[in-house]
């Protein structure tokens, strides 16, 4: 009996310790073929007999089990162990990436309208007249159409010149209040320091009751909006023309590099504009079927916005992929 102890004891693995399970408590096992002998065994002496070898059973089982919790132990640690990540272990390989400063400037934007409750929309790219100028008070022949040079395709689509369609689109999808932002590329023939043929705008619409919005609101939340993306600035509204807000406005910020003296990049004039603005046009609602509401509407160029953030003196190199300029956004 001792040795079979010591064969339990001395299994180092699982798998030895296996091999003693199969010895002893196997089929064809130790246990098996003494419990065979009680039908060979005198009848006086099979309760003494089985009494005996139930207890060496007991014993055997409660080693084993003892055995196999330890061995079972051991062989985690042993799994952990090699299985283990050192994470202090760091290994610098490869460069950092981040985004594009438009696209950092972008999500800036978004976050601040996404705060006050704007939802976020989207239109296609390639549009159509009416979308892109008819519905937005800009009938064929309307001299005002040459203020944005388009892109058209030869079946009469174009690519978008602005966000502004995307105010359409929602419109007509939507019913009034309406509150939302457009982000999105746009198109323009436009090529030189501040002009690029592909730029981003954020459109902003609002429309509530009629009556219940004022171009106080507007103004209230633009000049909110431009404290929050350049600090102590000062803003100003100056009249403007757009063919589908009626006053429209554009906006100045005081020069953010001479702090308003007057210098090169604000051509001496202490302001920088910023964002064209208005009341929407009684004639866009018509052209989208509401009635009794008023609203107001703004447009941004994203380009603008990133090339004063960032002091970027060519507006044309945040599409040059030039790395020395990229990585200085990491
Ligand atoms: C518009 O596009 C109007 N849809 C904005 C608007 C919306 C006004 C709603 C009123 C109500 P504008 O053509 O001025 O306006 O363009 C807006 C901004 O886009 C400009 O201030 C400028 O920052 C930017 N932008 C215009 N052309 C280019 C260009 N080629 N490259 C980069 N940015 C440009
Ligand atoms: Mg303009």
């Amino acid at each position: 009996m001792e040795n079979l102890d010591e064969k339990i004891l001395q299994a180092k693995t699982l798998e030895e310790l296996e091999k003693v399970r199969v010895e002893l408590f196997g089929k064809k096992g130790f246990l098996s073929l003494e419990f065979a002998k009680m039908k060979t065994i005198p009848a006086s002496e099979k309760k003494a007999f089985a009494e005996g070898l139930n207890n060496t059973k007991e014993r055997l089982q409660t080693l084993f089990d003892t055995r196999y919790e330890l061995l079972k132990k051991e062989e985690i640690e042993l799994i952990l162990q090699s299985e283990a990540i050192d994470v202090s272990l760091y290994e610098s390989r490869g460069e950092k990436g981040a985004l594009h400063p438009v696209m950092d400037t972008m999500d800036k934007i978004i976050d601040y309208f996404v705060a006050l409750n704007f939802s976020v929309e989207s239109g296609p790219m390639v549009e159509d007249d009416f979308h892109n100028f008819e519905a937005l008070n800009l009938p064929k022949h309307h001299p005002a159409r040459d203020m944005q040079d388009t892109f058209y395709f030869k079946d009469g689509g174009l690519l978008r010149t602005h966000t502004s369609p995307v105010q359409i689109r929602t419109m007509m999808q939507t019913k009034p209040p309406i509150r939302m932002i457009a982000p999105g590329s746009v198109f323009r023939r436009d090529y030189d320091l501040t002009h690029t043929p592909m730029f981003h705008q954020v459109e902003g619409l609002v429309v509530e009751e009629k009556g219940k919005v004022s171009f106080a609101n507007l103004k209230a939340i633009l000049v909110d909006f431009l404290h929050y993306m350049f600090g102590d600035v000062e803003v100003r509204f100056r009249p403007s023309f757009f063919p589908f807000t009626e006053p429209s406005a554009e906006v100045d910020i005081s020069c953010i590099f001479c702090g308003g003296d007057g210098c090169r990049v604000c051509s001496h004039t202490g302001w920088l504009e910023v964002l064209g603005c208005g009341i929407v046009d009684p004639n866009v609602f018509k052209a989208v079927g509401y009635e009794n509401v008023s609203g107001y509407a703004f447009g941004l160029g994203v380009e603008r916005f990133a090339m004063l953030i960032h002091r970027i003196p060519d507006l044309r190199t945040l599409f040059e992929g030039d790395i020395r300029l990229l990585e200085q956004f990491r």
